[in-house]
């Protein structure tokens, strides 16, 4: 089922939907064509808008236009709400990179450097992107998450205190970068935790009620995080949901089943057949969750 679109709201149009409805806009990384098809047709199937996001190493391996050019494709192919985001990127330079090729929003991520330096060097890319296109969201991160990588760790992660945001601070780090979403650390880690996560609700709780309103809240590391925590975080006021690592695990997983039963076949859009759908599969159980099906 696809719906074609004549108009289409902004990105900043459906965060600030998703804050006042109580859901979350799904984000899902990816590092090839075959994750996108996988994510459009959960899209289509459940009837949600998406952000797709790069990393800096995905964006290098799929290509900074390579990666617009496949996302306007999916746009124009199914009317779709697709939008494509720069995910944790490091630098100045990196995200005018991804802003130049197009990109709709970028999160600037120096969340483990010096305060001083995350607010310069955040609040410079939100100039630059107002520069070219007042529609682009930008993101800022402070308070760091523990792991980098979105994979599955063998061992217990616990994460210090010190590591998390402070209500106070990631106030006065919005007002004076400017910033359209904000990334806190509450609990939520990258990948996936040989311990399960446990999110601090009365810090999500302080941290919303501080920022102003019309700044989404965005939840990195959505992989591993139960159920009933992620409701919860998104009735708290977590309109933005990152989710990697799962996606990444099903890929795999899929993967290595056709290659094992099918060890002959050599035709790449029949090996990777099972792996868009196990793709789709798991977007469609994260759009659920995160109550942003029928909202386009
Ligand atoms: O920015 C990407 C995410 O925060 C992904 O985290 O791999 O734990 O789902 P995850
Ligand atoms: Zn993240």
């Amino acid at each position: 089922m696809c719906v074609k679109i004549g108009i289409m709201k902004t990105l900043k149009e459906y965060l600030a939907e998703a804050g006042q409805n109580g859901s979350a806009l799904g984000h899902f990384n990816i590092s090839n064509l075959v994750q996108l098809r996988g994510i459009i047709s959960a899209c289509q199937k459940t009837g949600s808008p998406a952000m797709i996001g790069t990393s800096e190493g995905e964006a290098d391996f799929i290509g900074f236009k390579m990666a617009r050019a496949m996302v306007d494709a999916a746009r124009e192919e199914t009317g779709l709400p697709i939008f494509l985001n720069a995910d944790h990127f490091h630098s100045f330079e990196k995200a005018k990179e991804a802003l130049d090729a197009g990109y709709d929003s970028v999160l600037i991520d120096l969340s483990k450097e010096p305060y001083e330096k995350n607010l310069e060097i955040t609040k410079s890319v939100v100039e630059y992107a107002r520069e070219i296109n007042p529609e682009i969201s930008v993101e800022g991160e402070l308070g760091y998450l523990v792991t980098d990588s979105s994979k599955i760790y063998k061992e217990k992660i616990e994460i210090p205190p010190e590591s998390l945001t402070k209500p106070e601070e990631a106030l006065k780090f919005v007002n004076e970068t400017g910033v359209d979403r904000f990334a806190p650390a509450v609990g939520n880690l990258h990948g996936i935790a040989a311990n399960e996560p446990k999110l601090d609700f009365e810090l999500i709780k302080k941290i919303r009620a501080v920022l102003p309103s019309e700044v989404a809240m965005v939840l990195h590391g959505g992989s591993g995080i139960p159920d009933d925590q992620m409701r919860e975080a998104v009735k708290l006021g977590f309109n933005n949901v990152h989710i990697s690592t799962e996606i990444r695990v099903v890929y795999v997983d899929a993967l290595r089943k056709m290659l094992a039963v099918a060890p002959d076949e050599t035709t790449p859009y029949k090996i990777y057949k099972p792996v868009v759908e196990a793709v789709s599969a798991k977007t469609a159980e994260k759009l659920e969750l995160f109550g942003c099906v029928n909202k386009i």
